[in-house]
C-alpha cells in the first residue's frame, strides 16, 4: 500500500485506518494522503515535544533540589501563540513547582502603586518557576499604543526597566524573556479563525480587533523596546511563531538551555533552529 511506503510500518498506530478508508472510500486520493500526512505530522510533533517535556521535568527537579528560582516572561502580539506554547511547556510539569501568571488590567488600587509591584507579588520562591503570560512589558507596547498610560509613564518605564531586571538577576533568579513574533498575515488568519471557531471565540478581545489597524504603531514600539531593553545580562530571545510547532519546540529548547541541570539526554540536539530563533540585534539589522 502506498501509505505504508510513505510512512513505514504501524500505520494503524498513526490513525484509525478504517475510519479513514471509509471516509475516503479506500482511494488513496490526494486529499486522503494529505489528511494522513497531517495526522502523522501531528503525532510525530507531539512525540518530539514529549522528549523535551521529559527534560523540563529534570530542569524542575534541579531547581527544586538547589532551591533556585526562575522567571520565564513571554511577550508578543495578540495571537502570536503565547498561550498555546505555555500549555505545551507546562503540560507535564510538576504543578507544585510552577505557576502561570497572566494579569488583567490593573485595578484602581494597583494603578496607584509602583508599576512593578503587581508583578513582583507573583515572583517565585525557591524551587519554583513562574511563567508570565504578558508582563511588565505591557507598558512598552500595548499600553502606549492604546493610550492606557501617559507618555511620561511610558518614558519612566523605558528608562528604569533594565535596572529593575538587573536587580532581579543580581538576586539570583534565572530570568528569560522571550518575544513571540507573528506576521501580520498570520495574525489576521488567527483572528479570523477565532471569529469562526466557537471554541476560540473567547480569545477574541476588543483589543485584538484593533491590533491589525495599529500594526505599524505597535511595530515601532516593538523596535524601540528591543533596542532599549535588550541588555547583555537580560537579552531578548525572539521566536518566529507563524509555525506553531516550531515555535513551541524551539521555545522549550531555549528554556532548557538556560539552566544547567543534570542528566541531560545526550540523544537530544539542544541547538535551536536559527530560522526560528533570533536575537534583538539581528531583528534590528
Ligand atoms: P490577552 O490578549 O492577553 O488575552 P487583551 O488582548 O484583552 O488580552 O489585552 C492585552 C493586554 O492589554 C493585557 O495584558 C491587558 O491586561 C492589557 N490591557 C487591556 N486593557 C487595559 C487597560 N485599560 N489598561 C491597561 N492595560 C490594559
Ligand atoms: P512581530 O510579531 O511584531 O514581531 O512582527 C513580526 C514581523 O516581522 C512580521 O511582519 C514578519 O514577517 C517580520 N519579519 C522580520 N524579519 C523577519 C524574518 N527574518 N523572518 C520572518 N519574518 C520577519
Ligand atoms: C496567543 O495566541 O498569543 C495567546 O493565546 C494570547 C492571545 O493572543 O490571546
Amino acid at each position: 500500500m502506498q501509505i505504508e511506503k510513505l510512512y513505514g510500518k504501524d500505520i494503524d498506530d498513526i490513525l484509525d485506518f478504517e475510519e479513514f478508508s471509509e471516509k475516503f472510500e479506500n482511494q488513496p486520493s490526494e486529499e486522503f494522503l494529505k489528511e494522513v500526512h497531517k495526522k502523522y505530522q501531528y503525532r510525530s510533533q507531539e512525540e518530539a515535544l514529549r522528549t523535551l517535556q521529559v527534560e523540563l521535568l529534570k530542569l524542575q527537579e534541579h531547581l527544586e533540589k538547589k532551591n533556585e528560582k526562575m522567571i520565564i516572561l513571554i511577550e508578543g502580539r495578540d495571537a502570536s501563540g503565547k498561550g498555546g506554547a505555555i500549555r505545551r511547556l507546562t503540560r507535564y510539569m510538576n504543578e507544585k513547582h510552577y505557576r502561570v501568571v497572566a494579569l488583567g488590567k490593573p485595578s484602581d488600587t494597583e494603578k496607584t502603586q509602583w508599576y512593578f509591584q503587581r508583578y513582583v507579588q507573583h515572583f517565585p520562591k525557591g524551587g519554583e518557576i513562574v511563567i508570565f503570560d504578558r508582563s511588565w512589558y505591557n507598558r512598552a507596547m500595548v499600553e502606549p499604543v492604546f493610550g492606557f498610560c501617559t507618555e511620561d509613564e511610558y518614558e519612566t518605564f523605558m528608562s528604569t526597566v533594565s535596572s529593575f531586571e538587573e536587580d532581579v538577576i543580581a538576586h539570583k533568579i534565572h530570568f528569560l524573556k522571550i518575544y513571540f513574533s507573528v506576521s501580520k498575515e498570520e495574525q489576521a488568519n488567527r483572528f479570523h479563525e477565532r471569529e469562526e471557531n466557537p471554541l476560540k471565540q473567547w480569545k477574541l478581545s476588543e483589543i485584538d480587533l484593533q491590533m491589525q489597524e495599529r500594526w505599524d504603531e505597535f511595530t515601532q514600539k516593538k523596535y524601540r523596546m528591543l533596542k532599549e531593553t535588550n541588555t547583555k545580562i537580560s537579552p531578548w530571545t525572539i521566536i518566529r511563531s507563524d509555525d506553531k510547532f516550531l515555535a513551541r519546540y524551539n521555545a522549550i529548547k531555549t528554556i532548557l538551555n538556560k539552566v544547567n541541570y543534570e542528566d541531560r539526554d545526550s540523544r537530544i540536539n539542544f541547538t535551536v533552529d536559527p530560522e526560528i530563533v533570533t536575537s534583538a540585534e539581528k531583528e534590528l539589522e
